[in-house]
């Protein structure tokens, strides 16, 4: 057992008292999975002999090529290629953009433009509209801007290879910008800026709930967002396998002249080294990230209201008794998640027919509120005859084996249990058609979990073996290759099926796990995040975070996973979660009470504020999803988004901006009531008080337990929900001589129309704030339209 294996066994014994839902005949399970997991690995995976280190070597000749070229070198080839959007591609050893799990289309077009020319001292460079690459005649990979100045310096890479074939390890590493900082990874509780230290790229379950320090988390990817003084840009190592990324923030010599470059270094446990790179703005650099690997998924509008989870409601009777308590209250309530509890036995794709006798009723007279049902879906399969899904599994051949040909079984809820191969398209076919028992037992919306993929084991990585042998796509490999990307194909998976079983819905998907393009098919959410105030926080990281990796639909459970959260923690999780694009209470089996009126009258009026005001800004938060669609920018968005170049804005982590219009600044702190909030540039009005404000800043703002601040734009326009239930424009007041702007999708529905883009701009004229619609068509002259508009801001 090493060091890594001892914290884990400690968290699973943690995690099982804290449950206490696994029984002694678990515990054992458990234990023979865990010896099951280490001799399959001793047995499937080759010994790591003798290795042979390599690096390219001088360059020997070149190839031009669509967009690029081929540069070769004495011990290795580099492809280079600079796509159509912009987007900068390499690859070694021959490694092309195909096959990806994270491109959406994997055959990119090359910019016909982009040219390989000669460069300096016998390297070569590719010039582009909007980036330079320069490769040394070592194979040192600079991204410079078209102006030449560098982003990101890519050093030779080194490859171990063994002796006796296999996959070769190998490390990258780069420097950046002495000002650059760090963000992305996937989901990190200890962002969302990423200091020094180490990253590891391996899904993970920490088992228990999570707190800031750790890591990894569920979701993970090589995916950094750079942003520095010359230019943002994102690098995306194109590979699924195991590996750790090292940062280190550059330093500055205050003028000394010694500045220190940032630096970043990657190893791989083998697969290809290839890398995308896009440059730009950020709003232009999650473009192109997201036009690489797909357009976010558009919630139906009921997904961006309340959810209320709990595992362990137990009966159908307490989710009548949940929803009439909201009911009672006149509290906005929009989905109920049913989780583990729910299915017989716990078994996925099965109902508890004692506690739940009649769910399609249930869903039906829950619907008639106004409230949906969303079902949780884990991945792992009772592995016995006799339970429906195994049998029909097993009729296709559809779950994992082992380097020897027998099913891998694992332990999970239902006990033992097998592992359906997403990687492979038969499977998912299949997967798919089982989520029309869901539908028929009335379920909206899917909650899938425990995908990264989980195996409880007393000793050892909680996952499957290593040498466990998936599809992936027909090309056949093992777990290192497909773990990451367990998740991410479990999504598709149930993404296609509900489409094809409701082609006329947009499927409303969130999955625990994932990768890079994940967001094609839904969300996610925090998972087990500790209740407490570390807990708060890390809820915030983790939403920015992975908005800047290109997926914006997130949120944390509010109140956290486990425990009881005081009063104040609640009502502080519950105001920031409002402004969070998933916003859902969830806790553990043994955790406290989590509904609004639980915590006392004072906590119940605030809590009532902030659902209130949710539920107005609808029409907002349905705007920023369509416009995440189209354009990849998310939903909350880090104060530097227009102004990369602010380094206070830069360091700032506390504070987000939720689309253009607002400036939410969560209280994360026990015991305050004021907050300091740092604003851009502009004018920002406190959207309670009327306030006014100018940046770049810091002021100090109230924030007492009602209200956390929330500050709008001066001139922004935002749909929101008025007093009829219909959609009304906010205005605040432009600053005087200055114009404002903002963008509207009407959508209240599910379905798939594409709904048009509204552009409106606000101004003052003879005294008064008028708003007008920019007509399509009309040559940018702006024509005024009747829209019910209420300007605020004026008094200021
Ligand atoms: C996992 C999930 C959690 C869920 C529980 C039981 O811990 O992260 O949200 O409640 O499993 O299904």
């Amino acid at each position: 057992m090493d060091g890594r294996d001892l914290v884990r066994s400690v968290k699973v014994v943690k995690a099982v008292k804290a449950i206490g839902v696994i029984g002694a005949a678990q515990g054992l399970r458990t234990v023979r999975s865990a010896w099951r997991r280490r001799r399959a690995d001793s047995a499937g995976l080759p010994a790591r002999g003798a290795e042979r280190a390599r690096v390219p070597g001088p360059v020997t000749g070149v190839e031009p090529g669509p967009g690029g070229g081929v540069v070769r070198f004495a011990q290795s080839e580099l492809r280079v290629s600079v796509t159509g959007g912009g987007a900068v591609f390499w690859g070694w050893d021959g490694a092309g953009p195909a096959p990806s799990y994270a491109l959406v289309d994997q055959s990119p077009e090359p910019d016909p433009r982009a040219e390989l020319e000669p460069d300096k001292d016998g390297g070569w460079r590719v010039v582009s509209e909007r980036v330079m690459v320069v490769i040394s005649r070592h194979g040192a990979v600079e991204v410079c801007t078209p102006g030449g100045v560098m982003l990101r310096r890519e050093l030779p890479p080194r490859w171990w290879e063994p002796v006796g074939g296999g996959p070769a390890r190998w490390v990258q590493r780069s420097e950046v910008a002495s000002d650059a900082r760090f963000f992305g990874l996937g989901g990190r509780a200890r962002g969302p800026r990423l200091r020094d230290g180490e990253y590891r790229l391996w899904n993970t379950d920490p088992g228990g709930s999570f707190e800031p320090g750790d890591d990894p988390l569920y979701i993970t990817m090589p995916v950094q967002l750079v942003v520095a003084d010359a230019g943002t840009h994102l690098v995306f190592h194109d590979n699924t396998w195991d590996g750790t990324v090292t940062l280190r923030e550059g330093e500055e010599g205050a003028g000394s002249g010694h500045d220190r470059a940032g630096g970043s270094e990657l190893r791989m446990d083998g697969g290809p080294l290839r890398c995308w790179v896009v440059v730009g703005t950020p709003p232009r650099v999650l473009q192109a990230w997201t036009a690489l690997t797909g357009a976010p998924a558009v919630p139906p509008a009921w997904a961006l209201g309340h959810h209320h989870a709990r595992w362990g409601f137990g009966s159908e009777k307490e989710v009548r008794r949940i929803v009439a308590g909201y009911k009672e209250r006149e509290l906005p309530l929009d989905a109920v998640h049913l989780d583990i509890d729910h299915y017989d036995d716990h078994q996925v794709f099965t109902v508890d027919r004692q506690a739940y006798p009649a769910l399609p009723r249930l869903a039906a007279d829950l619907g008639e509120d106004g409230v949906r049902l969303v079902s949780i879906v884990d991945p792992a399969v009772k592995g016995e005859q006799g339970n429906a899904v195994y049998d029909s599994g097993r009729a296709v051949d559809a779950f994992v084996r082992d380097a020897r040909g027998r099913q891998v079984r694992g332990v999970v809820w239902p006990g033992e249990s097998v592992y359906p191969d997403f990687t492979a398209a038969k499977v998912r076919t299949w997967w798919g058609g089982l989520y029309e028992e869901r539908l028929g037992q009335g379920f909206a919306g899917f909650w899938h979990d425990m995908n990264e993929p989980v195996s409880f084991a007393a000793f050892g990585e909680p996952t499957l073996p290593r040498s466990a042998r998936h599809d992936l796509e027909g090309r056949g490999g093992d777990h290192r290759e497909a773990h990451n990307v367990y998740g991410l194909c479990m999504a598709r998976a149930g993404y296609e099926g509900v489409r094809r079983l409701r082609p006329d819905e947009r499927p409303f998907q969130f999955s625990r796990s994932g990768w890079a393009g994940m967001q094609r098919y839904g969300g996610t959410w925090s998972g087990d995040v500790a209740t407490g105030w570390p807990g708060l926080r890390a809820s915030l990281a983790l939403v920015m975070g992975l908005g800047l990796c290109g997926v914006p639909y997130s949120g944390p459970d509010v109140g956290g996973f486990d425990g009881s959260p005081s009063p104040e923690l609640y009502l502080r999780w519950f105001q920031l979660g409002a402004y969070l694009p998933l916003f859902r209470t969830h806790a553990s089996l043994r955790a406290g009470r989590r509904e609004p009126w639980e915590f006392g009258p004072e906590v119940l009026e605030h809590a009532r504020v902030a659902l209130d005001e949710r539920r107005r800004l609808g029409p907002y938060l349905m705007t920023l999803a369509h416009l995440a669609h189209r354009t990849g920018a998310p939903y909350v968005r880090p104060l530097w988004w227009c102004a990369p170049e602010d380094r206070a804005l830069r360091d700032c982590e506390d504070a987000f901006l939720l689309g253009d219009a607002l400036l939410v600044a969560p209280v994360l702190e026990r015991g305050s009531d004021r907050r300091a909030v740092r604003l851009p540039r502009g004018r920002w009005y406190d959207t309670v008080t009327g306030q006014a404000y100018e940046g770049p800043g810091q002021v100090l703002l109230d924030a007492p337990l009602s209200r956390i601040p929330v500050l709008a734009r001066a001139g922004a326009v935002l749909p929101v929900r008025g007093a009829d239930g219909g959609v009304e424009l906010e205005v605040w007041a432009p600053a005087r001589g200055r114009t404002g702007s903002g963008l509207v999708v009407r959508d209240g529905g599910d379905g798939w129309e594409v709904p048009p883009v509204e552009r409106y701009t606000s101004r003052w004229h003879e005294g008064r704030v008028v708003v007008e619609r920019d007509q399509e068509g009309a040559e940018g002259v702006a024509v005024g339209v009747e829209v019910p508009v209420a300007v605020r801001g004026l008094g200021a």
